[in-house]
């Protein structure tokens, strides 16, 4: 059992504040939803809990299980149980998708996986997420379409069995049937119960298939209003003006 709470945080970029005061509690079986207009800090909230550089904490607090995570490294980050999926992720020639598997499977388990142990994990994944054998030789990231990017995602928390994951945008730019395959993805993974989730989503369209037990609004850098599922119908039938104009 985990819990990732958020206290009143505070993230500034380039001296520009963003975040004023998130407060946001995840624990391990629940899923949250976070929506909101564009620019209103979503993805801000994802990179400073991961610990991007550039992302300034300015006050407030971020736990995992009562630990502060803004005090760890990225990498202790990600060895505490927290998994962070990119909007936009890099693009690294010269490393292998499976490569880099294995290496992110050896910096969270702090021991490499055996080989032949860690290659049934990666087929036994791939297969589960309808990816092509030979995606695993690919340069990582490099000319990954939409959809391949987010299999991607999803095969990295399979492996890696998170704590708490935070996948920002994860249904963006994908097709019907991609859609289905990875919101399998994740509901197989968050079938276990031992991890929380935290879907950050413009769209209600992913929310058909991973219901959301809660559902954040985000506005002007904070949570504007907190609801069930019904609230994402509510805002793809209303839209976000009422809390924009409110949070100006
Ligand atoms: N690295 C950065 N440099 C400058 N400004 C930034 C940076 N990161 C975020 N911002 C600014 O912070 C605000 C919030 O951006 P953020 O990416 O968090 O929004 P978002 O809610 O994820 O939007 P979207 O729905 O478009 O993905 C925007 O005004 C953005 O321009
Ligand atoms: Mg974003």
């Amino acid at each position: 059992m985990s819990t990732l709470e958020i206290r009143d945080l505070q993230v500034a970029v380039e001296d520009k504040e963003i975040l004023r005061g998130v407060n946001l509690t995840v624990k391990s079986g629940e899923t949250h939803a976070i929506m909101g207009p564009n620019g209103s800090g979503k993805s801000t909230l994802a990179y400073a809990i991961a610990g991007h550089p550039k992302y300034t904490i300015t006050g407030g607090q971020v736990l995992l299980d009562g630990a502060d995570l803004l005090d760890l490294s990225v990498d202790e980050r990600a060895r505490a149980g927290l998994f962070l999926a990119m909007q936009y992720p890099v693009e690294v020639p010269g490393v292998s998708v499976s490569n880099f598997l294995r290496s992110a499977v050896t910096a969270v388990r702090g021991e490499a996986p055996k080989l032949r142990e860690f290659a049934k994990d990666l087929k036994n994944g791939m297969d589960a997420l309808s990816i092509d054998a030979a995606f695993a030789q690919r340069n990582l990231n490099e000319g990954f379409s939409g959809g391949e990017k987010k299999r991607h995602e999803i095969l990295q928390l399979e492996l890696l069995k998170p704590k708490i994951a935070v996948l920002d945008e994860t249904d963006s730019g994908l097709d019907v049937d991609a859609l289905r395959v990875v919101s399998e993805g994740i509901n197989r993974f968050r079938a276990s119960g031992e991890t929380g989730v935290l879907l950050i989503t413009h769209y209600t369209r992913i929310l058909r298939y991973v219901k959301p037990d809660f559902v954040h609004v985000f506005a002007g850098g904070r949570v504007v209003e907190q609801g069930g599922p019904e609230l994402a119908e509510k805002l793809e039938a209303e839209g976000y003006e009422q809390y924009t104009k409110a949070s100006a």
